[in-house]
């Protein structure tokens, strides 16, 4: 899918968030979004998604504005702060991936995921009794559900160690790999692990910076 961002604005009330964003995100593109706490990177992916409706700017997805814009089972989306999810009934893994299957495709291939995300062996278990890292993965596998073209990660590894990260992000590449467009937002400054093709850095001060891969590495070397 491609995203094409035209001179995107957003506020809240009378607070600007984001001002006059353009880009465009090409299918295969893996595009890390940075920038402090309250720059507005959750506030950019909640339009992306059609959560704040969009309305000084534009959007489109595969060329169609986006709010006309239906095939929401394109995108698959890991937000901020699963960290603290807790289920009130014991539900395992298994049921949790079952209630969120919606296609026929999705029934089939949820033990699949599983497997590549190396968590085959818990799918029996509580969810309220994984790690961080375990249920990390299981909303991972929820959100490539229903084979999305695009992945949207909020902080996805704010509340993992360093070790399970670097795992995570090489399943992220391998995803990559295999044709999705990835869209991740860190708050963290350090690009270390991550195979990006662009950065969008978001500042306090609502300008906004787009850079390529080859241009990051190019000013580290100088
Ligand atoms: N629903 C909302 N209503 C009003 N203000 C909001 C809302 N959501 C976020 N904000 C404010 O918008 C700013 C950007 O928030 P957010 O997009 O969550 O930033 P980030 O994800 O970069 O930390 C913050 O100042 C936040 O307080
Ligand atoms: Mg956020």
């Amino acid at each position: 899918m491609q995203i094409d961002i035209r001179n995107l604005s957003f506020a809240y009330g009378h607070k600007t968030i984001i001002n006059g964003l353009s880009h465009t995100i090409n299918s295969g593109d893996y595009l890390v979004v940075q920038g402090k706490n309250g720059s507005g990177k959750s506030t950019l992916i909640k339009c992306l998604l059609g959560v704040n409706s969009v309305k000084n700017g534009m959007i489109f997805l595969d060329k169609q504005d986006i709010n006309a814009f239906k095939h929401w089972t394109k995108f698959g989306y890991v937000s901020q702060n699963s960290d603290g999810f807790n289920y009130e009934f014991p539900l395992t893994v298994q049921e949790l991936l079952r209630f969120s299957t919606i296609t026929k495709k999705s029934e089939s291939n949820y033990l699949k995921l599983l497997d590549q995300m190396s968590i085959l062996e818990i799918v029996n278990e509580n969810i309220n009794s994984l790690s961080g890292g375990q249920l990390q993965r299981v909303f991972i596998v929820k959100a490539m559900l229903n084979d999305p073209e695009v992945l949207i990660l909020d902080e996805p590894t704010a509340s993992i160690d360093k070790q399970n990260s670097i795992f995570f992000y090489k399943t992220v590449d391998e995803l990559n790999k295999l044709g999705k467009t990835i869209i991740l937002i860190t708050h963290t400054d350090s690009l270390e692990n991550l195979n990006y093709t662009h950065v969008l850095d978001m500042a306090i001060d609502l300008t906004t910076t787009i850079s390529t891969k080859e241009e990051i590495e190019g000013v580290d070397k100088s």
